[in-house]
């Protein structure tokens, strides 16, 4: 894994722009896996930006992103779909049509999750997958004990999760309790991953990824290890008591 250590979140996110533009640059056609959360927010609006004042273009780009909420209606503000519109694609040139987010509203979750596995499948899978880390080291939503075999599927949330996701709704009773997700091996399989991590509260699950004892289930992001080509970029708040290798 190859570390970039960052002043703080402006800068995480401005690197991680520039990281993402220069492989759209390289690649037009790429096939980008995007994550929500508050992390990312800083690194679209850099991706706004330089669209708007370099003209990066976004055209010819599919993107996945790693989960949705189930039961919320598309068009609830926080829904993944409607934050993905709102802090990214109605800003850029891309063809909604190629925006993929999973329907967490089908009657039939499973197919749902079926087919959105073999859609990213058909499509050639990802080639660079953006990501965040939950304080409890989910990646997505594969909470702890996740099996490093799954596939897009359906999760139960961590209480942890509700809880720290219930900021961005009214209170923590309209925070959804399932969601689907692409599995641990479906964001393996890309072939590139970006992760960004920032603040304090990011801390502990950074320590143990890059100097915890082992790779175990019980700690999902542990398994980027694994993976042959991971780029961390975490500004010095998330990465204060880091030994080594950052
Ligand atoms: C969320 C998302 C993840 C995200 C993580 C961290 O619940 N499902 O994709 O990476 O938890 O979120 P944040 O960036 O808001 O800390």
């Amino acid at each position: 894994m190859k570390t970039i250590k960052v002043k703080d979140y402006e800068e995480m996110s401005q690197k991680a722009a520039e990281y993402i533009i220069k492989k759209v640059r390289n690649n037009p056609k790429i096939t980008l896996g995007l994550a929500t959360g508050g992390t990312p927010v800083g690194t679209y609006r850099n991706l706004i930006e330089d669209h708007e004042k370099n003209g990066t273009s976004y055209k010819h780009v599919t993107t996945f992103n790693l989960d949705e909420y189930v039961g919320l209606p598309q068009e609830n503000p926080q829904s993944y779909r409607s934050f993905m519109d709102n802090n990214l694609f109605n800003h850029i040139d891309i063809n909604k049509t190629e925006t993929h987010v999973p329907n967490g509203n089908k009657e039939t979750l499973h197919t749902e999750c079926k087919s959105y596995e073999k859609t990213l499948i058909d499509h050639g899978g990802v080639d660079l997958q953006v990501l965040g880390i939950g304080s409890n080291g989910h990646i997505g939503f594969n909470e702890p004990g996740t099996s490093f075999e799954s596939k897009t599927h359906i999760v139960d949330l961590a209480p942890s999760t509700i809880e720290a996701n219930s900021r961005f709704f009214e209170s923590e009773q309209e925070v959804p309790t399932q969601a689907i997700t692409m599995g641990i091996q479906t964001i393996m399989n890309s072939r590139e991953i970006l992760l960004i991590v920032s603040g304090e509260n990011k801390r502990d699950a950074l320590f143990q990824l890059l100097n915890g004892e082992e790779v175990t289930e019980s700690f999902p992001a542990s398994v980027l290890r694994n993976h042959p080509c991971v780029t961390i970029i975490a500004d010095e708040a998330a990465s204060a008591n880091i030994k080594y290798g950052i």
